[in-house]
């Protein structure tokens, strides 16, 4: 357990640097079983999922290191097929493992990954998207287990445009005879970041960031070196903390063109946005104003993960502002939390209500999960007073520094215990 220690009233000023993309770093390390001998991976963020994933491929027989922001994966002669459950319930998007164990071994044993804060993490799509392309998949009491003696190309439509179904499949088809269409993709940048991994191991692959997607099967070669984009949703925390305490912040490294729905959102809140490629400036002085309806969506959509940190910058509003969750059931666990800080919420199914109120007061609060607890510590930080944030674990899932970050733009944080990575 940690407990994250936040005084509210300073404005946050200064520079800092985006971490590297967690959620574009994750399936690439799971596509890394496909390279046949070393890949390495730079700009990587220090979080416990990435820990989690390199223990995955360590348990599979691989070599997985970590210099720096440098994960070295040598994956040359892993030797089992299986995933325990201790591990695949480390982390929430174990599942991306499938495809990858389908494409190199053949066959896969692993428990049905553990739904979570969110609400339930269903796999019927990734498990319809193998099957299409030829795995045998038997769902037992304690796990899956896939087989595929060969894979075979496929028509693959996706009924949702599911992020972890569109990974699995454009790896799994890397090892599929013939063409794989994919449709109905997710767009995501992580998509695109997967597409780029995937061609520098040799795959004939294209319609990444679009909604139909092809690969060609293909023998993957020795090595693969690859830069991990910065990540748009720990930049949105970043900008979504400053419209919270107030304040003059650059982001370095943050890529505009992946968070265009956030800081349309937050100009029309009054924030100043200015941005060019690899750099997002926000600048923050009064009373903000209400939002029109965040309305979160697939990617190119607003994005859920952000939702959460838009509305702690929407508790002190002028106006009513208005949520609505198209993605996940559960997204809405941390209302109950910021009401503790005086902010006026009101959930009603998949809406949420924020009336503004004139000034939040410090509270002790409980993290639901990772994007809901660093929404609590971003409300915390245009509190009056301190707050403290008992956090299990959740926040170190997807923040690499956000102390450390926040404390060098000003901001009075700290936290007390918890692992660091
Ligand atoms: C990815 O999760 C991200 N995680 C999530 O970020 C993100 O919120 C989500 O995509 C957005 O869609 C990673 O990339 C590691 P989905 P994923 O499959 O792939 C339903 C964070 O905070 N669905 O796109 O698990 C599902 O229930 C995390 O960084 C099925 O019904 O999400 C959800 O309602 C949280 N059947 C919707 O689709 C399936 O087989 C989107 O899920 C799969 C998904």
């Amino acid at each position: 357990m940690s407990i994250w220690h936040v005084t509210g009233g300073e404005r946050l000023r200064g520079s800092l640097r985006i971490q590297g993309s967690k959620n574009a770093v994750l399936p690439v390390i799971a596509a890394s079983l496909l390279c046949s001998s070393e890949t390495e991976l730079t700009n990587c963020p220090r979080l416990s999922d990435v820990e989690a994933a390199m223990d995955i491929l360590r348990y599979l027989g691989c070599q997985a290191e970590r210099d720096g922001d440098v994960l070295t994966i040598g994956s040359a002669s892993p030797s089992r097929c299986d995933i325990p459950r201790d591990l695949m319930h480390r982390m929430r998007s174990s599942v991306i493992f499938l495809g990858p164990m389908l494409a190199r071994f053949g066959e896969a044993h692993v428990s049905v990954p553990g739904g979570c804060e969110l609400g339930p993490r269903p796999i019927d799509l990734h498990l319809q998207a193998l099957r299409l392309l030829g795995a045998e998949i038997r769902e037992e009491p304690g796990g899956i287990v896939c087989q595929a003696a060969r894979l075979r190309g496929a028509e693959i439509p996706l009924t949702l445009p599911s992020v972890g179904a569109t990974e699995n499949a454009m790896i799994a088809a890397c090892a599929a005879e013939g063409e794989t269409v994919i449709y109905n993709a997710a767009r995501e940048p992580e998509i695109e970041t997967l597409q780029e991994y995937l061609r520098l191991l040799g795959a004939q692959i294209s319609g990444a960031g679009s909604p139909v997607i092809r690969v060609n099967g293909f023998t993957p070669r020795e090595h693969a070196g690859l830069r991990i984009p910065p990540d748009r949703i720990a930049a949105a925390t970043y900008l979504c903390c400053t419209a919270c305490a107030g304040g003059d912040v650059d982001l370095l490294d943050a890529e505009p063109d992946h968070m265009a729905p956030v800081l349309e959102t937050l100009e029309a809140m009054g924030c100043a946005v200015t941005a060019r490629p690899g750099h997002v400036h926000i600048g923050v002085s009064g009373r903000l104003r209400a939002p029109g309806a965040v309305v979160t969506r697939p990617y190119p959509g607003f994005p859920t993960d952000a939702a959460p940190l838009l509305m702690a910058a929407c508790l002190k509003v002028t106006g009513p502002a208005v949520f609505i969750e198209n993605i996940f059931s559960g997204r809405y666990r941390h209302a109950e939390e910021l009401r503790r800080l005086g902010a006026d919420i009101t959930i009603r199914g998949p809406l949420a209500m924020v009336t503004g109120v004139e000034s939040l007061h410090g509270a002790n609060l409980t993290s639901p999960d990772l994007r809901g607890g660093a929404a609590l510590v971003a409300a915390a930080l245009g509190a009056e007073g301190p707050s403290l944030v008992y956090d299990d674990g959740h926040i170190r899932r997807g923040y690499d520094g956000l102390e450390e970050s926040l404390r060098g733009l000003g901001a009075q944080i700290w936290c007390e215990g918890g692992e660091r990575y």
